[in-house]
């Protein structure tokens, strides 16, 4: 077996744009995370402006986060990933190009439009019917490039991180385009196609599995490739990431009703979505465990690699809200759970602690092999933003708990008359010390993002053309 360097070379550059655009929207998505969660502290800071008030700034911060900084991370790592595992270059450079700058443009429009109140008020689904459209014609590209290119695969076989991709570019397809039909009345205003109840859980069949494979299948197929890497050990099982996949993507789709327990959705089907959301923590745990031990022989490796830290507490996280989750499904506990900041908390383990953790673990990986170097510009700086990242989630995620509680036993405590115990603005005075570690936690993580910045940029300054152009080579192991 000889290893031969082929003429063809992957394509570095759309995969450069989009992990430099990782870093740009992480910073300004939570960068705006900690302003409106210093509103919730002081509301003086919502300036008496419609614009920067806390109701407008909410929905572009979900935007900004999930959709430009996490949408990104899967645009980069899945196309880095395709080409490596199918040792072929992605099927068209121009499409390639077409969804990185479309995405960037659906991003701007919703900076523009959000705080201008254009908003359809579907949670994760804000944006109006032009946006949608647009949105969903990059995304229809970006399927097929995806698949273009595993079609022309140079391996035999589909590694199992591309099929975790591929299922999370086919359900948001589907998602976004069932739950985006509407009645457009003006060119920013719509009205959704369905009504009621049933509108309610076509919002929450999309919502929840946006969390399921926007926010899960998707770095699912980022935890298959990179920590493998990066512990430089293969995965612990493979048949475990076969049952872990169709585990998975068969049970997240029936979970959505457990966002409307006690609403005038059918009994049944908030039953039903309890019971599978209890089941899912099954093949969550499964995935959580696969990627863990894979770590077997390698731990010591954790004490000198901070990128390696990254991944596997953000596997920590992921299991952690993955438990939390199928709990808060449980329609008692969702009594006490729902309308708290329980479930900010919640969101958070798994956005900051897994969904952000992992990401920014697989850039760094990923941006000195992007920019043919041989490793980051420091060490110690990933270190420091390891330790500013994980002391932020816990801080969010703690204080969260307490005010979630706290709420929760306030607002439900009744004297012996019957009358209510508390008043609202009592719970929420006593939630003011909990905002407060909020706002100082989430400073923490995004005060990490600008050390990444500069790191990445100090890396990227440093490469060569000619080195980063080498490095994009496509090496055929095996060729004769
Ligand atoms: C510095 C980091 C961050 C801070 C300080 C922050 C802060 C906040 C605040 C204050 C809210 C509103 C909570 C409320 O209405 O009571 C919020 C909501 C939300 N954030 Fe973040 N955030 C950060 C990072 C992220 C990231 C990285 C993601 C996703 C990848 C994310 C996803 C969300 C989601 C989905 C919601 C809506 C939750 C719900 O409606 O239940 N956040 N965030
Ligand atoms: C087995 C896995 C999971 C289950 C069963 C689950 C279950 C739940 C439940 C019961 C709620 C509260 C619904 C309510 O009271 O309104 C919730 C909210 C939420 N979860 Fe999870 N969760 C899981 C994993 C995750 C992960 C890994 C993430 C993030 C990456 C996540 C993100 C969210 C978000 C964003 C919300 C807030 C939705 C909203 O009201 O705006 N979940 N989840």
């Amino acid at each position: 077996m000889s290893t031969a360097i082929s003429p063809t070379a992957y394509n570095y550059k759309v995969v450069r744009q989009f992990a430099i655009m990782t870093v740009v929207w992480g910073i300004l998505g939570m960068g705006l995370g900690v302003f409106i969660a210093s509103q919730l502290v002081w509301p003086e800071l919502n300036f008496g402006l419609p614009w920067t008030s806390f109701g407008r700034l909410r929905p572009l911060h979900t935007n900004l986060v999930i959709f430009a900084f996490g949408g990104c991370a899967l645009f980069a790592t899945s196309y880095y990933v395709v080409q490596r595992t199918c040792q072929t270059r992605l099927i068209s450079d121009s499409l390639a190009a077409f969804t990185f700058w479309g995405w960037q443009a659906v991003i701007v429009g919703a900076i523009i439009t959000l705080p201008m109140g254009f908003t359809t008020t579907k949670e994760y689904a804000e944006l109006e019917w032009p946006l949608a459209i647009l949105l969903a014609i990059v995304w229809v590209t970006y399927g097929l490039v995806f698949f273009g290119t595993i079609v022309k695969r140079k391996t035999k076989h589909i590694y199992v991180g591309n099929w975790f991709y591929g299922a999370f570019i086919v359900v948001t397809a589907m998602l976004h385009i069932v739950n985006h039909m509407s009645l457009p009345v003006s060119l920013f205003k719509s009205y959704s196609a369905y009504s009621g109840a049933t509108d309610a859980m076509i919002q929450w069949w999309y919502g929840h599995n946006a969390v399921g494979f926007f926010l899960t299948t998707g770095f699912l197929g980022m935890m298959y490739y990179f920590v493998p890497k990066q512990a430089e050990r293969p995965i612990y099982s493979y048949r475990l990431s076969i049952v872990h996949f169709w585990a998975l993507i068969t049970l997240y789709i029936w979970a959505g009703p457990h966002h409307l327990h006690y609403t005038a959705l059918p009994d049944w089907a908030q039953s039903l979505g309890m019971a599978m959301s209890i089941i899912l923590l099954a093949p969550s745990w499964g995935g959580m465990i696969n990627g863990m031990m894979t770590l077997s022989g390698a731990w010591h490796k954790l004490r000198t690699d901070p990128i390696l830290r990254f991944l596997v507490v953000s596997l920590a996280f992921y299991g952690m809200s993955t438990f939390e989750g199928p709990m808060m499904a449980i329609k008692t506990v969702n009594s006490l759970s729902h309308y708290t900041d329980w479930t900010i908390g919640h969101v958070h383990a798994g956005a900051l602690g897994w969904v952000a953790m992992i990401s920014i673990g697989a850039i760094y990986h990923m941006i000195p092999k992007l920019f043919g170097r041989a490793q980051m510009h420091s060490t110690g700086l990933i270190n420091a933003h390891f330790w500013l990242a994980t002391i932020g989630t816990v801080l969010y995620i703690a204080s969260m708990w307490v005010n979630g509680i706290t709420q929760g036993l306030m607002w439900r405590a009744i004297n012996d008359d019957g009358t209510l115990t508390y008043s609202f603005v009592e719970a929420l005075q006593a939630s003011h010390p909990g905002f407060i570690v909020r706002a100082l936690g989430g400073a923490f993580f995004a005060s990490g993002m600008l050390l990444m910045a500069y790191n990445v940029f100090r890396t990227v300054r440093a490469s060569d053309p000619v080195e980063a152009e080498a490095a994009a080579k496509i090496a055929v192991v095996g060729a004769h």
